[in-house]
């Protein structure tokens, strides 16, 4: 259940009221403001507009993203609590989820130091696992007939120590095939399909399934579709050179096919990794 509730101040005053302010995120290409504030002993992640010139394409967003966090709940998708709404549009609050953004700027995808180098560098058999719960989260957002959009590495959280994978910033799913009516659409060029970058095509779920294959592409192999760099065995590979065929008729036809379809070379002997 998530609790709904009403408040005359401004977000932050708000939320230095009832907590500590341990981590402010202000400088994200949304425009948002989102904060990590600790209460009653525990971590909260609180996404808001902030003070926006021109909120309204934000706040539709937001309450996209309320609409979602109220309708799905998995293990990997930190739970959201409340939604609050107030003078400054809705605020958002979920668990706190630990670990660090895999998404890091490009200039420091080859620094040893990043969690995108480190991840990428760990076994392939803890890559692929972390990538299972990627799959299951989109295996049932997509059974409700929702469509990923903006999906990419700044959408992972890792949490190095216990292995776990958290999945965030789902805003711009949404519950159906659409047209795309911007050209280039939000996104990251890494993860979209081709016909994100092209006005008037459909945007449905072999968008989101090339996405997926480029998660593991990414991930698993060093971006690109050779063989020798991927570091899992072929029948994985194959899963993801299918999901990232140019023509949508020649991917998996939906989120859950694209899951079944990875689970079962999962299951082969090799589909495990030492
Ligand atoms: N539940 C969470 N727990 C901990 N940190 C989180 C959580 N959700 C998001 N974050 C962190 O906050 C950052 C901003 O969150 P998010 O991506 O949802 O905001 P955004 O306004 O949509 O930003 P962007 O323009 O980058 O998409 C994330 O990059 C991540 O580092
Ligand atoms: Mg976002």
């Amino acid at each position: 259940m998530v609790r709904t509730s009403r408040i005359d101040l401004a977000p932050e005053d708000h939320l230095r009221a009832i907590g500590t302010i341990f981590a402010v995120f202000d400088r994200q290409d949304s425009g948002n403001m989102s904060y990590g504030v600790e209460w009653d002993g525990e971590r909260h992640f609180v996404k808001t507009a902030g003070r926006a010139e021109d909120p309204e394409q934000r706040w539709v967003l937001l309450r996209n993203a309320a609409r979602i966090g109220a309708t799905y709940r998995h293990e990997a998708l930190p739970a959201l609590r409340e939604v609050i709404e107030s003078p400054h549009g809705p605020v958002l609050i979920y668990d706190w989820a630990d670990g660090e953004l895999l998404g890091v700027p490009r200039d420091r995808r080859d620094d040893p130091a990043s969690a995108f180098h480190r991840f990428r560098h760990l076994p392939p058999e803890r890559i692929a696992a972390a990538l299972d719960s990627v799959v299951e989260v989109h295996d049932l957002l997509g059974r409700a007939g929702e469509v990923a959009g903006d999906f990419y590495d700044g959408c992972l959280i890792y949490d190095f120590g216990t292995h776990r994978m958290s999945v965030v910033d789902l805003d711009h799913y949404r519950p159906g095939p659409y047209v795309n009516e911007m050209g280039r659409m939000f996104g990251s060029t890494r993860f979209m399909a081709p016909e994100e970058f092209v006005k008037g095509e459909t945007i449905d779920q072999r968008t989101s399934v090339f996405t997926l294959g480029r998660a593991v592409l990414v991930l698993l192999g060093d971006g690109t579709t050779h063989r020798e760099a991927f570091r899992g065995p072929a029948a994985l590979w194959e899963v993801a050179i299918r999901a990232c065929q140019p023509l949508p008729a020649d991917r998996q036809p939906d989120l859950a096919s694209f899951a079944a379809d990875w689970r079962e070379a999962r299951s082969l002997e090799g589909g495990r990794m030492a």
